[in-house]
């Protein structure tokens, strides 16, 4: 008969040494969005019985109950950047950038935080310890340097990528991304492109790839010399990824062609939702016309909202009969009318699953359209930068929600398009449509994702999903030199064509003046 104690004890020990992997996952950017998706994926790591380290910013509040969880922190970050509080972080100012401007503005502003990272005392501890990890996973958004770290503990590396479509992910993968149907992430336009859309697209996406090369690689290449003991060099870590798991879904996204090394984990984050607390409870109970939800997300603030925008939305919720709940970090709003209430803090999720929410005015991000797409919530979109307008796009296109922009922000524009939807329940309609495809899978994507990364962990990499691609020099991945060759060859046998041509016919020719010389 077994022993339940030994045999308990024996199952332990085979969780311990075949199953549990030390697991390192990098997110030191101070991105609140980012991070909240792989938080959700490192806590599941872990209750699994793994031994997982995560470099970040913020720290886990909550840390899982069972298996090995520890945070890497990095105080005192934000210090060594010169404070001018004349030039407070306002992400508002970036509404509107030209996009070309909006990839230069972004990679510069990543790269200066990953050097003080690096740098960081915390960091730099680990990297000259002797610790070792089986995985290391990183977040893929312009943070490179990071995936040295896989090289330098000898370790596959899985990068994280925050948003469906990535210019920054396709040429490492070697997937298929052509200029003509998938619009830039950071585009304004949307399918189908006009001519001068896909002209846009393609000078952005090749852009990109130059601004890439020539000024982001060389930085991030000496970051790792400079800092990474044994992390080698660049261009051979980044090219040898062996997973890349996708905050997308064709309820989040256009259906776009993935490698078999790109895994689609969107809504990973999600859970059932929670009871919201009393207060909260009894405003949604009490709307009996419902209830609209504002709020830009955590890195927009509501009290940013230059004035003037600001009493647009006071002036047009003002005239609503249903009640609003605006996400707005202040203490007081000032002219607050009676059918308002703020809130600093909102548990989002929990509020979108409430049968009288009717309407969330968002700024777009990916966290809030996965939400909102897992409880089947209609949109108004104020998109402001990055990802947005894409999102914002896709709400229109399958008629779950409408956008502004920033500069059409007015009383009239907000009530015209909040009132188009609540009094068409087609809007609703199709929210709920797009919630039932956002559940249907197989596989939960949580489940999906933790299935990867051990995959990963128990084969030590995975080079037999690699695509031969990504080791094609452009030009031949293009199959520009074919192309090439196919030109020269028919230019060629044209050219031949004609000279044997044109000689055949100076024979002739002659050859007739020679006969009519004779009979002369
Ligand atoms: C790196 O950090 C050390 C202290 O930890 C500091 O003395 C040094 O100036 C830093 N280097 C850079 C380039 O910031
Ligand atoms: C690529 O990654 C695999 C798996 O981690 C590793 O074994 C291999 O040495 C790496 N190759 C290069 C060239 O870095």
């Amino acid at each position: 008969m077994a022993n339940p104690t030994l045999a308990g004890l024996l199952l332990l020990t085979l969780i311990c040494t075949t199953n549990s992997a030390r697991i390192l996952g990098i997110y030191p950017l101070p991105g609140h969005s980012h991070y909240h998706l792989a938080r959700a994926l490192f806590r599941e790591l872990a209750e699994r019985g793994h031994d997982v380290t995560v470099i970040n910013a913020f720290g886990e509040k909550d840390p899982p109950k069972i298996g090995k969880y520890r945070d890497i922190l990095l105080p005192g970050l934000f210090d060594q950047e010169p404070k001018d509080p004349k030039r407070e972080w306002n992400m508002f100012k970036r509404e509107g950038l030209n996009p070309f401007v909006g990839a230069y503005v972004v990679a510069t502003m990543a790269t200066k935080f990953i050097g003080h990272i690096l740098n960081h005392t915390n960091v730099q501890n680990l990297l000259h310890s002797d610790e070792k990890f089986d995985v290391v996973i990183v977040d893929n958004f312009l943070s490179d340097p990071f995936k040295a770290f896989a090289t330098h503990f000898d370790a596959p590396l899985i990068a994280v990528s925050p948003v469906w479509q990535n210019m920054w992910i396709n040429a490492l993968a070697g997937n298929p991304s052509p200029s003509s149907y998938v619009p830039n992430v950071l585009a304004t336009y949307y399918h189908p492109m006009s001519f001068c859309d896909r002209l846009t697209n393609s000078l952005l996406d090749v852009f990109n790839y130059l601004l890439y090369y020539f000024y982001v690689f060389p930085q991030h290449n000496a970051f790792v010399k400079q800092y990474v003991p044994r992390g080698g060099d660049l261009n051979d870590i980044l090219y040898n990824t062996s997973l890349f798991l996708i905050n997308g879904h064709p309820s989040l996204n256009q259906p776009l062609p993935f490698v078999p090394n790109m895994i689609e984990v969107g809504g990973l984050h999600m859970k059932p939702p929670n009871k919201l607390p009393k207060d909260l409870q009894e405003f949604f109970d009490d709307a009996k016309q419902g209830v609209v939800y504002f709020s830009m997300g955590s890195n927009l603030k509501g009290v940013q909202f230059p004035p003037e925008k600001r009493q647009e939305f006071i002036k047009a919720f003002s005239k609503l009969k249903q009640k609003v709940l605006w996400k707005w970090e202040g203490d007081e709003l000032p002219d607050q009318p009676s059918n308002v209430k703020i809130i600093k803090w909102a548990p989002q999720s929990d509020i979108f699953a409430h049968p009288n929410l009717k309407l969330f005015i968002t700024h777009g991000g990916f966290v809030s359209s996965i939400e909102s797409a897992y409880h089947g919530v209609p949109l108004l979109t104020i998109p402001i930068y990055g990802d947005q307008m894409q999102n914002a796009h896709f709400s229109v296109k399958n008629g779950y929600g409408r956008f502004l922009t920033y500069g059409e922000i007015s009383e009239e524009n907000l009530l015209e398009n909040i009132n188009a939807i609540l009094d068409n329940p087609k809007y609703k309609e199709n929210a709920k449509r797009r919630s039932d495809l956002f559940h249907d899978r197989p596989v939960s994507p949580l489940d999906t994702a933790v299935y990867w990364v051990e995959y990963v962990i128990k084969h030590r990499g995975a080079p037999h999903l690699r695509v031969a691609g990504v080791d094609l020099p452009w030009y031949q991945y293009l199959l520009l030199d074919v192309i090439a060759a196919i030109i020269t060859i028919a230019s060629l046998g044209l050219v031949v064509t004609c000279f044997i041509t044109k000689k055949i016919c100076q024979k002739v020719c002659s050859k007739r003046n020679n006969k009519k010389k004779k009979t002369a």
